[in-house]
């Protein structure tokens, strides 16, 4: 689609101008990223700007500061102290709202309560927490102390929680007694309980309040969070760390094995992410932000709480379903707070569009100025009925390409420094600093209008320090297939006009609603079940949802498939890794498609449930499985047809 037909006056800067911008950037990285590292307060200042010892970088080190400090305390020495930072909406209509003065009393008793429970620089605590206030209070006060915080997407099973607390060796895990979804309650305090009944390294489980409802407490391990930060009175001094100290670690899927635990710094994260805030949604004094992303995915994380705290921002947090009680829920909310920037994913933008726009129609957006977008690939359609329908012409759409490893957003439409005329399902340009490439199997950089993968040749201060007790993993997973840069494991392709088209994953890992899975984790979840005995995970296109799972299962001999069993399959995937990871479909096939060597061919799998052709097949084992895939796929086609 050409810019043309965009029926806009937004105000573009031409794209010369972005483009020397951008060239004076990357041609040297350091001095950008060094003037941007004076943006923030650091106790004391770095030695040097980065040590690449590729690929492991350690940006600004020697530079002392801390997080919580430049989030809460630093705003309490001007006007911002009585300026809201949190207006946080729960589902059953409470509200609650917190200046940067009160949530500076609230993170330093929490950190208080935490340290008088032997909380300390380097330690672990998970978390695991609906969208609350204290999620965020927390993370500060850890970060206060200088101990790294892990959360947990409250949506995980117990399974995936307890392997993420045992793995971070947590000694503290922070909970609720539930939270609200569509009116009901999710029993967050007994998924805990589950999760810690294997986890050695846990001494307390600190646990809001928030439902009221009757829950059990473990006698010794269990703390109500009210209780413990009742009596404090001190602050806490928040400890100046290391620039490479780690602010948190954060699980995600990849191709193989178990999630990899992706490691931020501090210094190189706050910097980045300070950087890219500003230049992507142009934060100004009076602006209302609203990410609805969950604090539980890297979006929240960067883009809820530590970038719009950075900037002393007022964030709006809402806990519950964006269509509860009403579709308008969140139309009524940006109307209530006169939202000036709205940061969501394509999923819940086709949601809203299969709703209709009576829902929209019925409230005044006309707050809005900045619309973001972020998880997944925006189909035009999407991008279009977004533009019109919540932004009413008026706002530019960023489309956001990033991902957990890179800290914060790499490709992007930039506001904040001048705005390139957009095209519907284009990311557009790199940020400053961001030197990026697409590139054909032998790292050759590919010609316009042709897919490749998209690469970063430059280190940039929100990369991930490491992967959680795996450097090799690291390395080898981002670094080694094209030497010398970074691998994102994403198609791409550049246009005549020079934009970034970003297509979707070109490995083996999902988005489903936005969320990341790894086949083969959710192959493992599968033949974990005692029927099933080798199972094969494709992802299918999903009007909504952009991928659904589809599953196609060998079971076990004596076994025969059955309604009930693909239903307690379907269950079973939901207890070991969580809800989002429910199957679309299930199909029991006697073998699975497989090369010479062994290896699932998934690629025709998928191929085969998108309907497109599969392709070359010459290393196929047994094409007879292919067969027997397809025919399996059409009968269940004919059967939901009917
Ligand atoms: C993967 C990273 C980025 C924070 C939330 C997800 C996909 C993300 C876009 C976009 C096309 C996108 C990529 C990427 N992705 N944003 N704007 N356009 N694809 O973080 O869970 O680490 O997932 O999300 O495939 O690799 P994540």
């Amino acid at each position: 689609m050409s810019t043309d037909s965009l029926p806009v006056e937004l105000k573009y800067w031409p794209i010369k101008r972005y483009m020397d911008t951008y060239k004076k950037s990357v041609d040297n990285i350091e001095e950008f990223w060094e003037q941007e590292a004076r943006k923030l307060d650091w106790f004391s200042t770095w030695d040097r700007v980065l040590d690449w010892d590729i690929p492991f970088a350690k940006w600004f080190p020697g530079g002392m500061l801390n997080a919580s400090y430049l989030c809460v305390d630093k705003h309490l020495k001007n006007w911002r102290r009585n300026k809201v930072a949190i207006y946080w909406v729960g589902e059953d209509g409470e509200e609650k709202t917190l200046s940067y003065l009160q949530l500076h009393k609230e993170v330093n008793k929490l950190a208080a309560a935490l340290q008088e429970m032997g909380v300390k620089d380097g330690d672990r605590v998970a978390f695991y927490l609906p969208m609350i206030v204290e999620l965020p209070i927390a993370m500060l006060a850890c970060a206060r102390l200088g101990a790294i915080h892990t959360v947990v997407f409250s949506g995980f099973s117990s399974q995936a929680l307890a392997d993420r607390i045992n793995h971070t060796e947590a000694n503290v895990v922070i909970t609720a007694d539930g939270g609200f979804r569509r009116g009901k309650i999710i029993e967050l305090k007994s998924i805990v309980d589950d999760a810690v009944k294997d986890t050695p390294s846990v001494k307390k489980v600190l646990v809001v309040k928030r439902t009221g409802h009757d829950i059990e407490m473990q006698e010794g391990r269990d703390v109500w969070y009210h209780d413990v930060v009742r009596h404090q009175e001190k602050t806490v001094p928040p400890l100046p760390v290391e620039s490479t100290h780690p602010l948190f670690i954060l699980y995600t899927s990849g191709t193989t094995g178990k999630p990899k635990g992706i490691v931020h710094s501090t210094g190189g994260y706050l910097v980045y992410i300070n950087s890219v805030y500003r230049t992507v949604f142009n934060i100004q004094e009076d602006s209302v932000y609203w990410c609805n992303a969950d604090i539980g995915w890297v979006t929240g994380h960067s883009f809820i709480v530590y970038a719009p705290l950075l900037n002393g921002a007022s964030i709006v947090m809402y806990e519950g379903a964006p269509d509860y009680p009403t579709p308008d829920r969140w139309w009524q909310i940006i109307e209530d707070y006169k939202i000036t920037t709205l940061y969501t994913s394509p999923t819940a933008i086709r949601m809203f569009m299969a709703l209709g726009e009576k829902w929209v129609k019925k409230h005044d957006l006309s707050s809005l100025s900045i619309l973001g977008s972020v998880g997944e690939p925006i189909n035009p359609e999407a991008w279009m009925w977004y533009f019109k329908n919540i932004g009413g012409e008026r706002c530019p759409i960023v489309d956001t390409w990033w991902q957990t490893e890179t800290g914060g957003i790499m490709i992007s439409p930039a506001p904040g420094i001048g705005l390139v005329p957009l095209k519907p399902g284009s990311a557009t340009f790199p940020l400053p600093g961001i030197d990026v490439d697409v590139v054909d199997e032998n790292g050759k950089p590919v010609p316009d209008g042709v897919r490749g993968y998209i690469i970063i040749k430059k280190p940039w201060p929100g990369m991930a320090l490491t992967v959680y007790k795996d450097p090799a993993r690291f390395k080898e997973t981002y670094w080694t297939r094209f030497p010398g840069a970074y691998y994102a494991g994403d198609y791409c392709m550049r246009d005549d006009d020079g934009y970034l088209w970003l297509l979707g994953r070109a490995d083996e890992v999902l988005k489903v609603a936005g969320h990341r899975l790894g086949t083969v984790e959710l192959e493992s979840a599968m033949v974990s079940h005692p029927s099933v005995a080798e199972a094969a995970v494709a992802s299918k296109p999903h009007e909504i949802k952009g991928e659904s799972i589809v599953v196609f299962a060998v079971l076990k001999e004596g076994i025969s498939p059955s309604d009930e069993l693909a239903k307690e399959l379907r269950t079973h995937m939901r207890n070991t890794v969580g809800p989002f990871a429910t199957p679309e479909n299930i199909y029991f096939v006697t073998k699975l498609p497989k090369t010479r060597s062994g290896k699932i061919m998934r690629r025709v799998l998928k191929a085969l449930v998108a309907g497109q052709s599969i392709g070359d097949i010459s290393t196929l084992e047994d094409k007879a499985s292919v067969e027997e895939a397809k025919q399996a796929f059409e009968e269940f086609q004919r059967l939901t047809k009917k």
